[in-house]
């Protein structure tokens, strides 16, 4: 397959090349470079030794797109990644979000639909199921968001679910990801937040790395095992193999699927905390604080659908993720930005 991987330079981008890459097929990557490097697909190339070709462009912008497509094509399926995907910033940049990912996702089908590309799996999020309360969670479910970016995600399944109603030659597989963590065994490439981190593994690995004085936990008064959040912590290669399995059902498949990507085992942040001093033989020091506003206790996936239909299951341990996630920040402290410590 020749493949079109839209924000393809970003950190699941970035793996999800190399995996494809790996399996014998030929990627294109379109991207912004606004929450990424050129770096991250020079590294991906090195790795596999093939051409991961990167056109810098806005996913909004039309003849942007169609550049792509006109240029490097034809495309037998796209990966649609490029998106904003900051929680907190949502919320105080509500429009840009909207305008952002909702625009992405519309240009990106027209020009599509110009050059007969019929394929398409979408990044989506467990953000989508909101605060559910019953465990663990499974395609079915209701939906409903807790925050700007999460509803760009859920307006983009609704956007994709319709188009594909209408053009019954489309094919989409949305993919629902739980908290992707880790990196590449390489340690080449890896989590690249800019500024502080707001998630939790970027952030321990910055305090690990003596960058962060200490780990706020946010709230140990939740309705879990010890207190804190419960999450369902996947390594970033799963996540990437996921979708070589969603393109290759997507190929071969018209209509259109939602999929979890989960591992279907929910650790708590402690657990997490625990298991990454435990696997790299060092302390994190870490204060509990109040809970984070618009955090809910406990999320988990079902993957089953995931394993019926794509034939697909997570295959690393919560040790490989804090191996591989310790690994990229140690070698690579500035992330793409600095130089590689070998
Ligand atoms: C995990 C747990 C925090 C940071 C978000 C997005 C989701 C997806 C993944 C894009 C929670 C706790 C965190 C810290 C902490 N992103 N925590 N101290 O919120 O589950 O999901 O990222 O698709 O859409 O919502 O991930 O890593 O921020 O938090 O205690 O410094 O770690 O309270 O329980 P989250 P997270």
């Amino acid at each position: 397959m020749r493949v079109l991987l839209t924000g393809g330079a970003g950190f699941i981008g970035s793996h999800t090349a190399l995996c494809l890459l790996e399996a014998g097929h030929e990627i294109v990557a379109l991207d912004n470079l606004s929450n990424s490097s050129p770096e991250a697909l020079k590294r991906v190339e090195e790795l596999t030794g093939k051409k991961a070709t990167l056109v810098v462009g806005d996913c909004t912008v039309e003849a942007d797109v169609e550049n792509a497509f006109a240029a490097f094509g034809p495309f037998d399926a796209v990966v649609h990644f490029a998106g904003f995907k900051a929680v907190g910033e949502s919320v105080s940049m509500p429009l840009e979000y909207y305008r952002n990912n909702l625009d992405a996702t519309l240009v990106l089908c027209k020009v599509m639909e110009k050059h007969g590309c019929r394929s398409l799996v979408f990044s989506s999020s467990a953000t989508v199921y909101g605060t559910n309360p019953v465990m663990p969670l499974r395609e079915d479910y209701p939906t409903g968001c807790t925050n700007p970016y999460g509803w760009t995600k859920w307006i983009n399944e609704r956007i994709l679910t319709d188009y594909c109603f209408a053009s019954k030659d489309m094919s989409v597989v949305l993919l629902r990801y739980f908290n992707p963590i880790g990196a590449h065994e390489s340690g080449r490439i890896g989590e690249d937040p800019s500024g502080v981190p707001n998630n939790l593994m970027p952030y321990i690995c910055q305090v690990a790395s003596g960058k962060l004085e200490k780990l706020r936990v946010f709230g140990d008064d939740y309705d879990t095992p010890d207190g804190t959040g419960v999450r369902d912590f996947i390594h970033v290669c799963d996540l990437a193999y996921g979708h070589l399995k969603a393109l290759e059902y997507a190929v071969s498949h018209k209509g259109c699927e939602v999929v979890n990507l989960g591992t279907g085992e929910g650790y708590s942040v402690l657990q997490l905390l625990h298991a990454f001093e435990k696997v790299n033989n060092m302390t994190i020091p870490y204060v509990v604080t109040p809970r984070r506003p618009g955090d809910i206790a406990t999320c988990y996936a079902d993957p089953t659908k995931a394993h019926t239909l794509l034939g697909w299951q997570a295959s690393h341990t919560l040790e490989d993720m804090c191996r591989d996630a310790w690994n990229w920040q140690k070698h690579n402290p500035n992330g793409y930005q600095g130089d590689e410590i070998k």
